[in-house]
């Protein structure tokens, strides 16, 4: 029915900026088993090949340097070992006709100083710590230090840093990347004004405060095409202690400023299910719709019906699943027949080492 009267759905292909078998995204999620080495493992290529129904898979937030690593077994892309090792993971991907982009990660002040050279202090645009969460360590759950705020000088760096990894991303195949402006690392960090109080050209006003975004897109897009590059942000999150008076005028100047680049997609995290700062009322995907042109991933909370909606209605284009995809791999193959899905995984094995709670959720088939 929905295919006669054209209004898309779940299930039907994207054929905009990109180009989709269905448009149901694998969500980026940090999953800790790349083991000490950060380096992918074939333990990773078949969690991620199990899941290529997808029409798109966004790879767990991956480290673009040494400095930007903060999470404990994530994978990064800064050495040649790391870029051979995603090729596996991108064939493994491809194999299946389903595109995977790598989520480009700068873990920010969210880093601690076990993971940093010479044991320093994580970066910053300000010197604020997070409260209320812990960092992710090698010795387990440890308190936030307060950052080092970058030089102004030091700025090129970091955003050089971004474009290589980029590089290294298309070297190891994948087809695009996204940039991981989201949930309270650097670069959101930069946007806010709550984690940044920065007096030079990268702090202050709104438009100082996107200065940064604007220079990774702009580093990242020396490399790859526009229709290549995802951004994700969270609007309303206040994961990493975030959460900013002036949200709403920061994030309306910065996906008006985005929208001038034709990006593959924007990401929002819209929805409130993994913690709103409650400044006010929260931005929603309708409201982002107005002032975006190209393609909108919403995601959060999402479930089938809230997907449909979305996409039916035009306020997204593509809905991005996280929780749903750890415990369901044929996500896909269950919303196509209506078979019923796994119960969600635990929250202690979304980061735990090893093959249980990872690639040993059954498929419909499988457990039927
Ligand atoms: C285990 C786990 C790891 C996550 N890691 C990342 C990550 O690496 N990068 C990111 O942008 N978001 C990450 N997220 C957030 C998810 O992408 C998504 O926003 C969140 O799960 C909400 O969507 P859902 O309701 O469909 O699960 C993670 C979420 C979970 C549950």
């Amino acid at each position: 029915m929905t295919s006669k009267t054209n209004v898309p759905h779940l299930l039907s292909p994207l054929e905009k900026s990109l180009f989709l078998k269905n448009r149901v995204v694998m969500a980026p999620m940090t999953r800790g088993r790349a083991g000490e080495k950060r380096t992918p493992n074939s333990l990773m290529t078949e969690y991620y090949a199990q899941r290529t129904g997808a029409g798109l898979i966004v790879s767990e937030g991956t480290a673009i340097s040494l400095q930007g690593y903060g999470w404990t077994h994530s994978p990064g892309i800064y050495t040649s070992e790391q870029i051979e090792a995603w090729k596996e993971i991108v064939n493994a991907v491809h194999a299946q006709g389903t595109p995977i982009f790598l989520q480009l990660w700068h873990t920010g002040r969210a880093s601690h100083s076990s993971f940093q050279p010479n044991n320093q202090l994580p970066i910053a645009p300000s010197a604020i710590k997070i409260e209320g969460a812990q960092a992710h360590t090698l010795d387990g759950k440890k308190p936030y230090e307060t950052p080092r705020a970058l030089e102004t000088e030091e700025i090129p760096r970091v955003i050089e840093e971004y474009r290589q990894a980029a590089a290294n991303a298309k070297e190891a195949g994948c087809d695009g990347v996204e940039i991981h402006g989201a949930n309270g690392y650097l670069i959101d960090e930069f946007l806010q004004s709550k984690t940044n109080q920065r007096n030079d050209k990268y702090g202050g006003s709104i438009e100082n405060r996107y200065r940064f975004l604007k220079e990774v897109v702009q580093a990242v897009l020396t490399v790859w095409d526009a229709g290549s590059v995802g951004v994700r942000l969270s609007p309303n999150g206040n994961f990493n202690d975030m959460g900013s008076p002036d949200y709403r005028d920061a994030f309306t100047y910065t996906v008006r400023q985005l929208n001038n680049y034709k990006l593959a997609y924007l990401h929002l995290v819209d929805g409130l299910a993994f913690g709103f700062h409650e400044l006010g009322e929260p931005m929603t995907i309708a409201e982002f719709r107005k002032i975006y042109d190209g393609v909108l991933m919403g995601n959060c909370g999402y479930d089938r019906h809230d997907a449909e909606q979305a996409i039916a209605s035009g306020n997204a284009d593509l809905v991005a699943f996280g929780r749903l995809y750890i415990s369901n791999p044929d996500l896909v193959d269950r919303f196509v027949n209506n078979w019923e899905l796994n119960p969600d995984a635990k929250m202690d094995i979304w980061y735990s080492a090893g093959a249980e709670g990872y690639i040993d959720f059954s498929t419909y088939k499988e457990g039927s």
